[in-house]
């Protein structure tokens, strides 16, 4: 007679288990930001700061701790008074800042100051992929020689990135070896954007604390971009993303971000200097066959980053680059550079493909 209550009382407790993290998970995000929008934003910002989402995880017991032990927030009787079944919703409102759904905005592609042209001759490379904006940034050292950082930038709320900013030295780009990168950290970069195509770049490095505007650069038909529909990226046809070395990984710390607008591919390829400092190298590729692209490379120097000035930047041709897609994600890139300093051209060839970092990547059409 008692093995029926038993095996009842057991269903009952798998029962309550299943179902407490379900009905958590399950909070409603359209109430959810109705209670935010009243009970947080006043301090927290009707954009949720990081410290909001801190509790995003989706952590339900982390704001409940926040609301009773954190001075401002103790002391208020409505929040409080809210029920769990509230917090859950807020929770799940929080939530949705913190991941991108496949489809989402994209803000893949090459950037440049706002209004367009106003900063000639610095960008910024975004290659995003789900949460992450994997950014390298071309500009100019204190002495005006070409200078590329890189940033790994994650979303800390919605169209908010951030990271640590990195330079980096390494073996030359004619004798490239992965043993020999050395990232050394130099600051934070935030990315903040307003919609698709507009947003600002605030960079931290040393004293230096500058925001600028800007927007996409456009020399043909600006391509739109989408993370995680496109399962095969061999299949794609436009080629705008970040490659590097084919296999994957065989040579991290170097990479050349493609920007494919109309019929031409603007290059920034980001490398080293025969002294294994900082190079940066750009090629705009015209199509000159069915998926064949070649231009003139050149190097730029120009005025510090901190102070850059369009008007002292001065391009040097220093070789020709040439592109053949097998496909959608395998390429062959041509290349014959010859730098100051250098006795004769050399004249290299590297197979390439996309740098994946959150799988199955992104493609643009
Ligand atoms: C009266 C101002 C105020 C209101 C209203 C408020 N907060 Fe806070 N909240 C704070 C302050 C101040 C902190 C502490 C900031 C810090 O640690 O730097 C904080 C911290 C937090 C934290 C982080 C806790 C931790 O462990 O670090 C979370 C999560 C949070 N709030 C969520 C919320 C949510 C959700 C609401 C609305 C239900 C809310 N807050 C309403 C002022 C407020």
């Amino acid at each position: 007679m008692k093995t029926l209550p038993r095996l009842l009382q057991s269903i009952a407790i798998f029962a309550l288990a299943l179902s407490a993290p379900v009905a958590g998970a399950a909070g409603d995000p359209v109430n959810g930001k109705v209670l935010y929008d009243a009970n947080c934003s006043g301090c927290h910002g009707s954009v949720p700061d990081a410290i909001a989402l801190y509790a995003a995880g989706p952590d339900l017991t982390e704001i409940k701790y926040a609301i009773a032990n954190i001075p401002e927030m103790r002391t208020r009787p409505e929040l409080t008074a809210l029920t769990d079944a509230q917090l859950s919703d807020i929770t799940a409102f929080l939530a949705t800042y913190t991941t991108t759904a496949p489809g989402g905005v994209s803000y893949q592609g090459l950037w440049w100051k706002a209004p367009a042209n106003s900063e000639s001759g610095w960008g910024l490379n975004l290659a995003h992929q789900g949460d992450t904006i994997f950014a390298s940034w071309f500009t100019y050292d204190t002495a005006g020689k070409g200078w590329w950082l890189v940033v790994t930038m994650n979303k800390t709320g919605t169209g908010t990135y951030g990271g640590d900013l990195y330079t980096t030295s390494g073996a030359r780009f004619d004798a490239f070896n992965p043993a020999n990168v050395t990232p050394t950290k130099v600051g934070t970069a935030t990315l903040t954007f307003t919609d698709a195509n507009n947003g600002t770049f605030n960079y931290v490095i040393g004293a230096v604390n500058q925001t600028k505007a800007i927007t996409r650069e456009a020399f043909g038909t600006i391509p739109t971009c989408t993370f995680g529909t496109v399962a095969d990226l061999s299949t794609a046809t436009n080629y705008q993303d970040l490659w590097w070395n084919k296999p994957a990984n065989s040579e991290s710390g170097w990479g050349i971000n493609l920007n494919h607008e109309s019929d031409t591919i603007f290059a920034t390829w980001f490398t080293y200097d025969t002294d294994g400092t900082p190079l940066w190298l750009v090629v705009t590729a015209n199509k000159t066959g069915t998926g064949v692209y070649s231009g003139d490379l050149y190097r730029t120097a120009g005025a510090r980053f901190d102070a850059f000035n369009p008007a002292s930047v001065v391009p040097t041709k220093v070789g020709t680059a040439t592109f053949t897609f097998a496909d959608g994600n395998n390429a062959t890139f041509d290349y014959t550079v010859q730098l100051a300093g250098m006795a004769a051209p050399v004249h290299q060839q590297k197979q390439i493909t996309r740098e994946i970092f959150t799988a199955p990547g992104t493609t643009c059409k």
